[in-house]
């Protein structure tokens, strides 16, 4: 059992995530968004910042940068007139992630004042949404949303009475997982080509248009609020050290309850299943792998995983990771080999196809992937294999590279064999083999 204490109702930020209330301010004021955003304002930037800094926050984007720190690069005051910017990412596309678009679509205003105090904090004249193009309904009640806070004066000038002048422009993508990585997203909103660009400079110093720039998650930012409100020490209570505060977990794939659920950080995941899945298809016994952090990170298998806590550093130690803690649950009934290879393939068809190693890595990886699903290989091709993830690892402009490389890691890691069994069976050679733990 975990020593983690499950988040009660009252401790809940996105209580409105099922969409049971309305989603628009007068609404989203009763449940408590918009009070006296002012005051919240008026303790100053740095103190904001200070205040972010203490509650720990770190990213939800995925790769768990600490939140305040991230806001404190950003300049103080412009030397030459440029303009800081904030850039929320609305993207969403790693596969099993789906929790941006459940605020979006019931609690926009959280999202909307988040981005007027981070904004603020950051000294930044506007924020830029980037939302995923697939997402039609949700970036129709984003601009309405939006609509509403500037006809409220709470966006615009003197916004919210604080004072300080600020927009929100709402800025829908066309369908590409690569808009996701932030120097791309700032390609793509600038009107050109989604590829990611080489770093440094990094958007702090030189982002949107030039100008310096901080990129964060719809979920870094819709906290925010709530963390000032309720102070960070109250959000620094949740989770363990270094991984602290409340999570909206993404629990789909074999479970009988598939949800979105906002839960405290580092609980475990037996707990996390049982309490809110309604438990593994089949019972514990059927559980073959999970992969808790989108497609991106590398699968666990049952018996490491089921005690785990779903944290930064649980999911570190088992040499996978909290992700966007979209948490994809497979059973005995798994094709592994096929599951791992269907991965493969989005991460061929997504590379942006700027640097060699991942524009010819993931398609050879793919095509490898593909014969050893049939059998159809040579069993000293799994080291090559394995071989060719660690040159695209790290040796590329972004970390899609990465992300098509550890997928595979995690399975030859964890079911080689597997893969040899299938590669036997098929040369009729050698008796059929259990799939590894
Ligand atoms: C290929 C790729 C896709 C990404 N997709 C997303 C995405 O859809 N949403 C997101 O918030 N971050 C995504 N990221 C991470 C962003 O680059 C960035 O780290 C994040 O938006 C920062 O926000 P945070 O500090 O609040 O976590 C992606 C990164 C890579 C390499
Ligand atoms: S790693 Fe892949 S997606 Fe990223 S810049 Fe290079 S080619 Fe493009």
């Amino acid at each position: 059992m975990s020593a983690i204490i499950p988040l009660a109702d009252k401790d809940r930020i996105f209580t409105n995530v099922y969409g049971f209330q309305p989603w628009n301010l007068a609404a989203a004021q009763k449940r408590g968004d918009w009070d006296n955003t002012k005051k919240l304002m008026e303790v100053g930037q740095d103190a904001i910042i200070e205040a972010i800094k203490a509650s720990a926050l770190r990213g939800r984007g995925g790769a768990g940068f600490p939140t305040g720190m991230k806001w404190s690069f950003m300049p103080k005051e412009s030397r030459d007139g440029r303009p800081n910017f904030l850039v929320i990412n609305a993207d969403e596309s790693e596969p099993g992630s789906c929790k941006d678009r459940e605020i979006i679509r019931h609690d926009p205003h959280k999202l909307i004042e988040g981005a007027l105090i981070a904004g603020y904090a950051m000294r930044a004249r506007a924020a830029y949404i980037y939302i995923r193009g697939e997402f039609i309904r949700e970036a129709e009640t984003l601009f309405a949303a939006v609509q509403e806070a500037y006809d409220k004066k709470l966006l615009g000038k003197n916004a919210a009475g604080s004072g300080y002048d600020f927009d929100v422009f709402v800025h829908r993508g066309a369908g590409a997982y690569i808009c996701g990585e932030e120097t791309a997203q700032i390609e793509s909103l600038e009107g050109k080509k989604g590829q990611p660009r080489l770093k440094p400079p990094f958007p702090a110093g030189a982002g949107l248009y030039g100008c310096p720039t901080t990129v964060n998650n719809v979920e870094s930012i819709a906290v925010v609020p709530t963390i000032l409100r309720r102070g960070p020490t109250w959000f620094a209570s949740f989770g363990r050290e270094n991984n602290k505060g409340t999570k909206l977990f993404q629990i789909s794939g074999h479970v009988n309850k598939p949800c979105v659920v906002e839960e405290t950080m580092g609980i475990s995941f037996r707990e996390l299943i049982d309490r809110h899945a309604g438990g593994i298809k089949g019972g514990w016994d059927n559980l073959l792998a999970v992969i808790p952090g989108g497609s991106s990170v590398p699968l666990v298998p049952a018996a490491q995983i089921m005690d785990a806590p779903m944290d930064f550093d649980g999911l570190k130690d088992l040499g996978s990771g909290l992700g966007t803690a979209a948490v994809i649950v497979m059973d005995r009934s798994t094709d592994i080999v096929r599951a791992i290879s269907r991965i493969s393939y989005f991460y061929k068809h997504e590379s942006c196809g700027q640097c060699t190693p991942c524009r010819e890595g993931t398609g050879w990886m793919w095509r490898v992937m593909e014969r050893l699903r049939e059998g159809k290989a040579d069993i000293s091709e799994i080291d090559t294999l394995f071989e060719v993830t660690k040159q695209v690892e790290g040796h590329t402009i972004c970390a899609l590279g990465d992300a098509a490389a550890w997928p595979i890691q995690g399975l030859i890691r964890h079911f080689r064999p597997e893969i040899e069994r299938r590669i036997n069976e098929k040369n009729g050679s050698a008796p059929i083999m259990e799939a590894a733990e």
